[in-house]
């Protein structure tokens, strides 16, 4: 997608050949600067730190995270190392553990001297097929939005989305976004109902950026505005991302996901979840129960950060000293919640027989 009217991905190897580039995305929206990461160590510290984020994205720099890592040294034990320390980085997103699999079986049975070469290969596909699955994701998402605008006949179609899904959270095109810039490329109106999405605010600081930066109309709105939306009718289709979907469709997603859904379900919004395949994770059946939720900082919910009037990036605190926090980053949204799943390979129920047929090759 476009920073400053220039086609950019979030992730790239670096003119030198080795290196590896991305955006560091807890500067935006005040800032776009760029960071470079020379070893295993610095993919894992920009996962952690959620310089890079979004569960697409995760997967792709842990992928050059172990290509990286090959370069430091390409033994089975430094592999394995790097593997556990990549795994570690973050819980809920299953990306992460798809794409170390996917390096390990590339790499287990080469030489080392093969290695290194073998490593940035896969890396490099792992990106370029996730750049063409949101493109997939789009297309099919596309035709949802078209039905609407042709309903509405020319009105904005109003499409809701939580945290961030969007190219940022991905390689490219991004997942929920896929089919709105899509939609927008070809002209049919669109506005996005944009949440703020606390405590990290990643609706408010990327979503909100990127659709800026593309030219689609947006409007942030506080996270607990959707419901009141819905009832007036201002909402067309809730359209969300995804960390982690289970064999029977539960949907993990940045926390408050599931009581937006709630709310679509009491308002026959439609409600979708975009997500390229290496999401679903068929070892896990009850999301609610067997989905690991990542419990992050107190600091993120008793601070804020944002630019003061005379440009600085300030962090203020908004909470009271001693109060106890709680900092849940994902939840669980029902199959039964859920309209459908938007894929790469079509539209499909959010259920254990649909998955199961359209992703025969991942089942487990
Ligand atoms: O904690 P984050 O910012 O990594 O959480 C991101 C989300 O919850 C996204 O909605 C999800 O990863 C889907 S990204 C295409």
């Amino acid at each position: 997608m476009k920073v400053d009217g220039k086609h950019t991905r979030t992730i790239w190897i670096e003119a030198d050949g080795k290196t590896v580039g991305t955006i560091d995305q807890t500067m935006l929206p005040h800032r776009y600067a760029t960071i470079h990461l020379s070893t295993v160590e610095d993919a894992a510290r920009a996962i952690r730190t959620m310089q890079v984020r979004g569960a697409p994205l995760i997967g792709a720099a842990a992928a050059y995270g172990m290509a990286l890592a090959a370069r430091q040294d390409a033994s089975d034990a430094a592999l394995e190392r790097a593997y556990a320390a990549l795994l570690a980085t973050r819980p809920t997103a299953v990306n992460l553990k798809w794409a170390l699999d996917e390096m390990m079986a590339s790499l287990r049975n080469r030489t080392r001297d093969q290695r290194v070469a073998a490593a940035y290969q896969r890396a490099q596909e792992v990106a370029d097929e996730d750049v063409e699955i949101n493109a997939a994701i789009g297309r099919h998402g596309l035709k949802l939005i078209e039905e609407i605008a042709e309903e509405k006949s020319g009105a904005p179609v109003n499409v809701l989305t939580h945290c961030n899904a969007g190219w940022l959270a991905t390689v490219d095109w991004g997942t929920a976004t896929s089919a709105i810039y899509q939609a927008h490329d070809k002209g049919i109106p669109v506005h996005v109902w944009v949440d703020e999405t606390r405590p990290r605010n990643q609706g408010a600081a990327l979503t909100a950026w990127e659709l800026g930066q593309h030219g689609v109309a947006h409007t942030v709105i506080p996270d607990n505005t959707g419901g009141h939306l819905m009832q007036h009718g201002d909402v067309d289709i809730a359209i969300v991302g995804t960390d982690r979907v289970t064999a029977q469709g539960d949907v993990a997603n940045k926390i408050g996901t599931y009581l937006k859904a709630l709310a679509a379900k009491d308002n026959n919004v439609p409600f979708y979840v975009a997500l390229p395949s290496p999401t679903i994770d068929f070892t896990v059946v009850d999301g609610v129960k067997e989905i690991p939720i990542e419990q992050r900082s107190a600091d993120e919910v008793t601070t804020m950060t944002g630019r003061t009037a005379d440009g600085r990036i300030e962090s203020v605190r908004i909470v009271p000293d001693g109060s106890n926090v709680a900092n849940y980053g994902f939840d669980v949204t029902p199959a039964r919640l859920v309209t459908g799943l938007i894929t790469e390979r079509g539209v499909i129920a959010a259920a254990r027989e649909a998955l199961a047929e359209t992703f025969p090759e991942r089942v487990e």
